[in-house]
């Protein structure tokens, strides 16, 4: 985890930091763009709000000098390879990932060596370097449809256990060679406390992530992206919704239901700690509104990607848009 400092304590911020951060974001000619695990205050404030592919298919189409990511490392890097005109920015620079922590390039090189002739499609949730030894790239929201471009070849899938495992499944393949990192949120999610919220609840509909593990999985009525997860909380009938993501996907799922003049009950899937926040990115929850309004204002801390990463980088990525268009 992070060991960033805290905000120096001899900053004066302005009593009212959202006025001054959209004060800044015209000044600068920015655009902020936010994942939906960042706190509300900063989803309220970004020009667009996104899961990973929408985040990514955004930046490719800013025109703005800077992009100010509210996200985790991976997303502004990816934000970067695609738009390498613009300075990218992010609060936090440690803001960083457990799947693409979990997958060095020097061990994942070696991995791929170890599968000579094996194709590789690598979650986005990983660093440049890796992304820049794939062959394809996907999201949550996509990955089914991706690995369907790979059908009758040996593939690697990386660096997700549990989203592999749910592609093999979905793809109808028990052959993929999978890379075993995992996402440390959504593998706190207990499918035995789920079981028995399922109990009090048994007209509750579960809605889950693909991060999550099999056993989380294997109980869910609908798996898929912050994106879908969002959009199915609203369409679903079920009134009861129990829902195993991080939870600033409630954010927008409640904003969409107040839209539509709907009451539902959401319920945060149980994780195995009861004492900690465990749904809560701390990667992502490392973005404040004072670091915002300090990287607004300095341009910095800057994400950069060395060029001969970016261009190798650049072809997985934009593969996997095109696909997605
Ligand atoms: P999506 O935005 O694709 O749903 O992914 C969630 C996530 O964990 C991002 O890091
Ligand atoms: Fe990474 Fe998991 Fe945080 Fe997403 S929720 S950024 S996959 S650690």
């Amino acid at each position: 985890m992070s060991t960033t400092p805290p905000v120096d304590p001899a900053e004066v911020f302005p009593d009212d930091l959202e006025a001054a951060i959209l004060d800044l974001k015209r000044e600068q000619n920015a655009v902020l763009l936010a994942h939906y695990y960042q706190e509300s205050e900063i989803q309220d404030l970004a020009d667009f709000v996104g899961d990973s592919l929408a985040l990514a298919q955004a930046a490719s189409r800013v025109d703005k000098d800077v992009i100010v990511f509210c996200g985790v490392h991976f997303m502004a890097e990816t934000a970067k390879i695609l738009n390498p005109e613009r300075k990218v920015v992010v609060p936090d620079l440690e803001a960083g990932c457990s799947l693409a922590d979990g997958c060095p390039p020097d061990e994942f090189r070696d991995f791929i060596k170890a599968h000579p002739g094996a194709r590789v499609l690598s979650y986005i949730n990983c660093s440049a370097d890796v992304k820049a030894m794939s062959d394809l790239i996907c999201t949550s929201s996509n990955a089914v449809k991706m690995a369907r471009e790979f059908e009758g070849q040996p593939l690697i899938v990386a660096p997700d256990r549990h989203l592999a495992r749910w592609i093999g499944q979905q793809a109808g393949r028990d052959d993929l060679i999978i890379w075993q990192g995992a996402c440390i949120v959504h593998e706190q999610f207990s499918a035995k406390e789920l079981t028995r919220l399922r109990v009090r609840h048994p007209e509750a509909e579960v809605l889950a992530h693909p991060e999550c593990d099999a056993s989380v999985l294997d109980q869910a009525d609908f798996i898929a992206s912050t994106s879908g997860i969002i959009a199915r909380s609203v369409d679903s009938p079920a009134e009861t919704l129990i829902i195993a993501t991080e939870d600033g996907v409630f954010h927008e799922i409640e904003k969409k239901l107040h839209a539509a003049g709907k009451q539902k009950t959401l319920i945060q899937a149980p994780g195995m700690d009861e004492s900690c926040a465990c749904n809560r990115c701390p990667f992502m929850r490392l973005n404040t509104l004072e670091k915002l309004y300090l990287c607004l204002r300095d341009l910095s801390p800057e994400v950069t990607v060395a060029e001969e990463t970016r261009l190798q980088a650049l072809v997985p990525i934009q593969r996997m848009l095109e696909l997605s268009a």
